[in-house]
């Protein structure tokens, strides 16, 4: 044979050779085969004991790959706010690692507030860039639990009292968190809306009110956001633990909204091995502790979905079927993140996080009362600042449980005070002390309240103006997970110390740290208040950029501030209906919650759902539609004007109402159906066109168990708040 031959024939070979060895690839390797595909491929690779081992959690925050195949372990962290430190194998406390300090985004209540899904998407693809960085599989937020009493003690870590806002601003954050190859893990399904025996309690509310106040934000985030995993949560719903609850999971979750992620159960949320393996959930974290504070006291081995799970399939207990469903589901996470064809790389603490936090905070803040004008105040205009309050120094993102953040870094309000206007110009007094934030434990300081009080007047005595900043803060009882607040008033001597600035200075402006309402016996005294939540690492920045006026507040309301507590509607029917007699719990006031309650019942809130002010005024031009007469199946074309009538520019969110005039049911007096943020220069008007189906207009019938439009007159009102509303226009809703 010649020479050439020879090499041609070697070359062959080894070509031949070659592709035959990609041809072998395995299927489930291959990220060019569909998902489902691999998914079978893989698992029928997998023997019994590993399959189990997919269901239940190895360490404090991750489960089993499947390490003989390659199949990577699925790694969680928290959310909401920033990604979490590292801990220890099998403990909550940090492993000090140096690389983990996070960019601190704003509290959900300050997302929401912002009244804009785009700043919800920056803010989803932000944090989930950081998560993809860390490695991480699974980032367990958003929260979308309603807010329904202004005790509980996570509210800052949800959306607001409003289904349809909080619905809107859901599925925004799963998309941004979600393009990065990272899974968005909805929490805390369902009816997580107090920590009071949160462990335990049994909720009972009608159809009616699941359907139309606490199940829209998640049915959104699994229909629309397309969410890869969920959180069952703590408490019970009807006599069963939410992280089993056949109802929820296996006939809501699972049926209706044909949801295809993973079921992941809240810390410590599962009680029963029958329940788990039967009634949905898919993946066991955390069993033997209750939720932060104590270690697992039995092994991973223990777990009501690893061994007696085992034994169960074994003896012919449980089915394959469901195992293999569970496993399905897991591997195509794994699919969708970690095992994907095209996952980014994701990037932390980066300056365009710093920015998006910002952008967030800046768009959030809600200016809730401004007399006499005294907001801006631009640099230059006072010779002297007090600013006066511990949370214009302390660090709001360590504490409140499991969302407490090691951060890269925090720009405090004094910070940014002192860049703004000058260390000449600012004097600071503490005023009040917290102790340290500590998990379940209440602190207190050891500093003298009276000699704080008096220092704090002297120092309000010599300035022109006082920026008084403080609130709540993430300590136990306070804004923390594990426990309520006792009361809505201002803890730590905020209201005495208040009150004693006001008899030496009239000038106070209020900025309030909270994700929750709170009592405000000087709200007449004080000409300016601000809601600032808590704003993660560029909380200063944003809070000086309003003070100054160099940002315009936008910010909105997305909750009601009740006058006092026992106007909330919640607890309006006593114990039995919050926080429950210690077993069951009955949400008497059925649909009928925040601005729904207040509007309704004709009890006016100290500050309305929707609320929030600006440096400048909007006029709201008269309300068209594209006819008077419409179908159930039909859409309304909205359209009207708004026009900035001030000096500055700025961004007003609109928000649509509608109330149905006669029902057969009682309907309260509006509902939010639509809002839209625009911006607009100063003189200029903006046209806003706005589309609302009727079919969203229904309520839901108990008895039927489906969403009914009535006939009849509709009226929709669109205002800059639930109590101002500026224009109306009736419509009827006729047979199709
Ligand atoms: C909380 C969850 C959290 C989990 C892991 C639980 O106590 O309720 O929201 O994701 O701990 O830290």
């Amino acid at each position: 044979m010649k020479k050439n031959s020879i090499i041609s024939i070697a070359l062959f070979c080894v070509v031949f050779c070659l592709s035959q060895v990609k041809a072998q690839k395995e299927i489930y390797l291959d990220v060019n085969q569909p998902i489902d595909k691999r998914i079978e491929n893989a698992l029928s690779k997998m023997t019994l004991e590993e399959k189990v081992a997919m269901c239940h959690a190895q360490s404090k925050f991750s489960s089993k790959g499947v390490p003989r195949l390659g199949i990577p372990e699925v790694w969680t962290d928290d959310g909401p706010h920033g990604l979490r430190e590292e801990v220890f194998w099998d403990e909550w406390s940090g492993a000090k690692w140096t690389n983990d300090s996070c960019t601190a985004f704003p509290a959900l209540t300050c997302l929401a507030a912002s009244f804009n899904p785009q700043m919800s998407l920056l803010y989803g693809k932000s944090i989930g860039e950081e998560a993809r960085y860390r490695n991480k599989t699974v980032l367990l937020g958003p929260g979308v639990n309603i807010y329904r009493t202004p005790l509980n003690g996570r509210n800052f870590e949800y959306m607001g009292e409003d289904p349809y806002l909080s619905s809107r601003m859901v599925v925004p954050y799963i998309q941004g968190v979600q393009q990065n190859g990272v899974a968005a893990c909805v929490k805390h399904f369902a009816l997580n809306n107090q920590e009071v025996n949160r462990m335990t309690i049994n909720v009972e509310v009608s159809d009616r009110a699941l359907r139309e106040i606490y199940l829209p934000a998640f049915k959104a985030a699994v229909e629309e956001g397309k969410a890869w995993s969920i959180m069952g949560s703590y408490n019970q719903f009807r006599g069963e633990h939410c992280c089993h609850n056949d109802l929820l999971l296996n006939k809501i979750l699972k049926g209706e909204w044909a949801f295809d992620g993973v079921v992941i159960s809240d810390w410590g949320g599962v009680h029963n091995s029958d329940q788990a393996v039967n009634n949905g959930l898919d993946l066991e974290m955390g069993t033997s502790t209750n939720g932060l504070t104590s270690k697992a006291t039995s092994t991973y081995a223990e777990y009501y979905l690893a061994n007696p799970f085992l034994k169960g399939l074994k003896t012919g207990k449980y089915s394959e079927q469901v195992l293999n469903d569970k496993v399905r589901r897991i591997l195509k996470l794994i699919f969708r993140t970690t095992m994907s064809a095209d996952r980014p790389f994701g990037k932390f603490v980066s300056p365009e996080h710093s920015d998006a936090a910002r952008q967030i905070a800046e768009q959030g803040i809600v200016l809730l009362k401004n007399n006499k004008q005294l907001l801006p105040v631009q640099a230059g205009k006072y010779k002297k600042i007090a600013v006066i309050g511990e949370n214009a120094t302390r660090s709001l993102t360590i504490g409140g449980g499991s969302s407490s953040l090691k951060v890269a870094y925090e720009v405090s309000p004094l910070q940014a005070f002192t860049t703004k206007y000058g260390a000449d110009h600012i004097v600071y007094s503490k005023g009040y002390a917290s102790g340290k934030s500590e998990y379940g434990k209440e602190a207190a300081s050891k500093l003298n309240a009276d000699s704080l009080i008096s220092a704090a007047v002297e120092a309000a005595k010599i300035a022109d103006i006082v920026l008084f900043v403080g609130g709540l803060n993430k300590n136990h009882f306070q804004d923390c997970e594990g426990g309520d607040r006792k009361s809505m008033d201002m803890p730590f001597g905020q209201d005495k110390l208040i009150a004693a600035l006001l008899t030496v200075n009239k000038n106070i402006v209020v900025i309030l740290n909270s994700g929750n309402a709170v009592a405000m016996p000087w709200v007449n005294e004080v000409p300016s208040i601000i809601q600032g939540w808590y704003l993660g690492s560029e909380a200063g920045t944003a809070i000086a950029n309003v003070i100054s006026g160099d940002v315009n507040p936008s910010g909105k309301l997305p909750f009601s501030f009740p006058k006092k507590l026992e106007d909330n509607a919640a607890q309006s029917f006593g114990k039995e209906s919050y926080p429950g007699d210690g077993v069951n719990e009955n949400y008497k006031e059925d649909i009928l919650v925040g601005y729904r309650w207040f509007d309704t019942k004709k009890i006016s809130p100290l500050f309305a759902f929707g609320h929030g002010l600006s440096y400048t005024t909007f006029e709201y031009g008269k309300l068209t539609t594209d006819k008077i007469s419409y179908a159930s199946n039909e859409t309304v074309k909205l359209s009207f004007t708004i026009k900035n009538t001030g000096k500055v520019k700025g961004a007003e969110a609109a928000q649509v109402y509608i109330s149905d005039v006669k029902s057969t049911v009682l309907r309260p007096l509006k509902e939010l159906k639509a809002f839209s943020k625009v911006q607009i220069e100063a003189g200029e008007s903006k046209q806003v066109e706005i589309n609302l189906p009727v079919k969203d207009w229904a309520f839901f019938n108990d008895k039927t168990q489906s969403w009914v439009v009535e006939p009849g007159k509709f009226i929709i009102m669109v205002g800059s708040s639930s109590a101002d509303i500026r224009q109306t226009l009736p419509v009827n809703v006729i047979n199709e």
